[in-house]
């Protein structure tokens, strides 16, 4: 496992656990992409390096240069000398001359990953026995024309199958370079017939859909312009062969350690090669880069699988786990919470909310969260972001008040922010109109009756941490959900001059870190949940900052089970806030028992988003019951593999999941009967990543007789599931091992 050079075949290899990564650089000094697959440990791969096509090389034949460099499968394209796919790289110089073509001149491969300046990114893990070390392989090229230089980074960890790649771009010229495209990484492969290309996509109240589609010809993909990775598509794609299911086929994923603008594209060429590249999206964005200075890309996350996107889901899983959260609370129970924003939306004041707390006590909640409308004027959302000044009308004598009465309750208490907002409507606007972003000119765009601050002013980054940090300061509490209701527009910042206009979606993105950043470092033990209008920055950059994320504003069971599929294809379920609510449903209409509602919730972070005092009292006899399985299972379904069963989806009819334990011993399984059909047997269901030797006791929740079956039994013949009569019902199936 690791990283070496091969000096006899010009090749890099890139081992992990079980697959393999290799770069060839030929006698031009152009670095190819050889193989990415299944460990190979084969160095006389090198031969696949296609530079068959001879008449083309250039060494032998300058005449058809551009044919070779059209066909050559590049480690890291450019733009401008003949490579018409997509290019990762476009340089203008400062006499406005776009073009570049870099050279290999030589390696490092050095212990460790190194940091990427205020960027989130993986890591190894210092502390930790379970976590390896790592390696990381730098290549260095250079255009000497331009004084360039690019590093392209691979990093690799003892105990992961991912492939972390990264580019580092310098200007070590003499005048300043203007960056119009830095995307981060590509895989120039062959497009085996049939390959498909998976994407996630959605909208508000339904994120993160699984979609398939043939692989064709042209460029395919998925993109955001809106200043995050968005609810409408996400920053991940898999190209995998037709076949692939579950447990079988090849897969090759990349991710995006990113939270704004992105581009992750697949192209098929006219030689049937398949170039995959993933970065930010060149739309909207210059970075000048004076000489002397760098620009580091976020990185991507590139991951193969064998065995289809079972075994891709979980290698992401572990990664995010092992290498990427940070946050103590990453392997420690999370509170049960309660948050108001469903029980009460604007509605509240202090004796709401602190009604809300006794009665959760009593069902034995561990945490309020307060959600918006505790500051300035807000009654509704049209007014007061930025004025992050306690509501005394509501909160009557004050925050500091409520948070002690709260605790004395017993309860931890939880706030809501909407730091990087502006209302116009607010006195942090009439004082600072120029903090919003915007357009010289133009009356800016509203969305929400909200602006968005311009962060890549320095005074507004510390203005907002401050309001956010003087609150936690003051008051006892534990949990912050941080949230952004609006995408960009109008990105024009009058803090900057026209050579850096191009700079400031991705410096707003820097801003966002930087602002986390700071919060995670003063308040090391705060529990920070991010949120944008749900899900629409549910990515592997946030999740630097915080170990959970909103996964939706849909909070109906049914609606989360494909939700959080889509969700979990890539995160771990630890990761995926998600809690019962009221019904009918506020997003959808729909009703559904409240047992299922619970289920559901389980297989994210748990917590409940309903007027606790109003509910029925059966459904609130069912509270303790909900929190004692939470109890009982949070550990597992935090730290276990996650094994999607089926797909309500691809069925039409039930969902179904399971947790395993690392160790085998214990497993849960979740069913949920979506639509019930007439005249049908009982289910049989094929259980996954169970120990096939051993024996397991299986215990229905709620029911009362266990049984006996062993793994290779519950995997191979399967397990029936009883014929159950009604619309979204749900079972609970533990297993252990005896
Ligand atoms: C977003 C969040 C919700 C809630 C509201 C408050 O939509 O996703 O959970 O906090 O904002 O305005």
């Amino acid at each position: 496992m690791g990283i070496v050079f091969c000096q006899e075949h010009n090749l890099f290899q890139i081992t992990t656990l079980t697959t393999e990564y290799c770069i060839g650089i030929t006698d031009e000094r152009y670095v190819g992409h050889v193989y990415y697959g299944k460990r190979l440990e084969d160095a006389r791969c090198a031969c696949l390096l296609r530079t068959e096509e001879r008449p083309f090389v250039p060494s032998t034949n300058q005449r058809d240069k551009g044919a070779f460099l059209d066909v050559f499968p590049h480690e890291y394209p450019v733009w401008g000398v003949g490579d018409y796919r997509e290019s990762c790289l476009m340089v203008r110089d400062s006499q406005g001359y776009r073009g570049c073509e870099l050279c290999y001149e030589d390696y490092r491969i050095l212990p460790g990953k190194p940091k990427l300046p205020g960027l989130p990114a993986t890591f190894v893990r210092e502390d930790a026995e379970q976590a390896g070390g790592g390696q990381t392989l730098e290549i260095i090229c250079r255009d000497r024309i331009l004084g360039l230089k690019v590093i392209l980074r691979y990093s690799v960890f003892d105990d992961s199958d991912a492939i972390i790649r990264g580019v580092e771009v310098e200007n070590e010229g003499t005048r300043p370079l203007y960056l119009e495209k830095v995307l981060s990484a590509c895989l120039d492969m062959d497009a085996e017939e049939g390959y498909e290309l998976l994407t996630l996509n959605g909208s508000w109240l339904r994120e993160r859909r699984i979609e398939r589609s043939p692989l064709s010809y042209g460029k395919q993909g998925v993109s955001s312009g809106r200043g995050e990775s968005s609810h409408q598509e996400h920053p991940f794609i898999a190209v995998l062969e037709k076949q692939a299911g579950q447990d079988q086929g090849q897969v090759y994923g990349m991710h995006f350690v990113y939270s704004g603008n992105f581009l992750a594209q697949a192209e098929k060429s006219q030689y049937d090669s398949l170039r995959m590249v993933m970065g930010i999206h060149p739309e909207g964005f210059t970075w000048v880069l004076h000489p002397g200075e760098r620009f580091t890309a976020p990185e991507v996350v590139c991951v193969y699988s064998d065995q289809g996107l079972g075994k891709m889901s979980r290698i992401f899983h572990d990664l995010y786990r092992g290498h990427l959260i940070r946050s103590p609370y990453l392997h420690q129970k999370r509170p049960v919470l309660i948050n108001n924003w469903e029980a009460t939306y604007f509605d509240f004041d202090s004796e709401k909310l602190l009604a809300i707390a006794r009665e959760a006590k009593k069902q034995g909640i561990e945490m309020l969260v307060m959600d918006d409308g505790w500051f300035g004027r807000r009654d509704s959302d049209n007014c007061s972001l930025g004025d992050w000044v306690v509501n005394e009308r509501k909160l009557k004598g004050g925050l500091k008040q409520l948070v002690d009465q709260v605790r004395k309750e017993g309860l931890l208490f939880g706030i809501w922010f909407e730091p990087e907002m502006i209302s116009p409507d607010s006195d942090l606007y009439r004082k600072h109109p120029e903090w919003a972003l915007q357009l010289p000119g133009r009356k800016g765009t509203l969305s929400r009756e909200q602006y968005v601050l311009d962060l890549s002013r320095p005074e507004v980054l510390d203005y907002v941490y401050e309001s956010v940090a003087a609150i936690l300061r003051n008051a006892d509490i534990a949990y912050v959900k941080w949230d952004m209701n609006r995408q960009l527009t109008d990105v024009g910042s009058s803090y900057l001059d026209s050579d850096h206009q191009g700079e400031v979606f991705h410096r707003y993105v820097l801003g966002v870190y930087a602002l986390q950043e700071r919060l995670v470092q003063e308040f090391p033990k705060l529990l920070l949940e991010n949120c944008s209008g749900g899900g629409a920055r549910f990515d592997p950059g946030m999740l630097y900052y915080s170990p959970q994320i909103w996964c939706s504003d849909d909070t109906d069971a049914i609606e989360r089970l494909a939700i959080q599929e889509g969700t979990a294809l890539l995160y771990p379920l630890s990761t995926m806030g998600a809690h019962v609510s009221d019904c009918p449903n506020h997003g959808v209409g729909r009703i559904t028992p409240f047992a299922t509602r619970g289920h559901v919730a389980l297989a994210g972070t748990f917590g409940y988003e309903l007027d606790i005092t109003k509910i029925s009292e059966e459904e609130r006899k069912e509270i303790p019951g909900q929190i004692a399985l939470y109890h009982k299972y949070q550990m597992l379904i935090r730290e276990g593999d996650y094994y999607r069963i089926a797909s309500w989806r691809e069925n039409h009819c039930y969902d179904c999941w399971q947790v395993v334990s690392k160790d085998k011993k214990e497993s849960l399984l979740t069913y949920v009967q979506v639509l019930a059909q007439p005249n049908v047997r009982s289910r049989k269901i094929y259980l996954k990543g169970l120990e096939p030797g051993a024996d397991y006791r299986l215990e229905m929740e709620g029911g009362e007789e266990s049984q006996i079956l062993s793994g290779r039994l519950l995997m191979q013949g399967g397990l029936l599931i009883q014929r159950i009569h009604g619309d979204f019902i749900s079972r609970l199936i533990h297993l252990t091992q005896v």
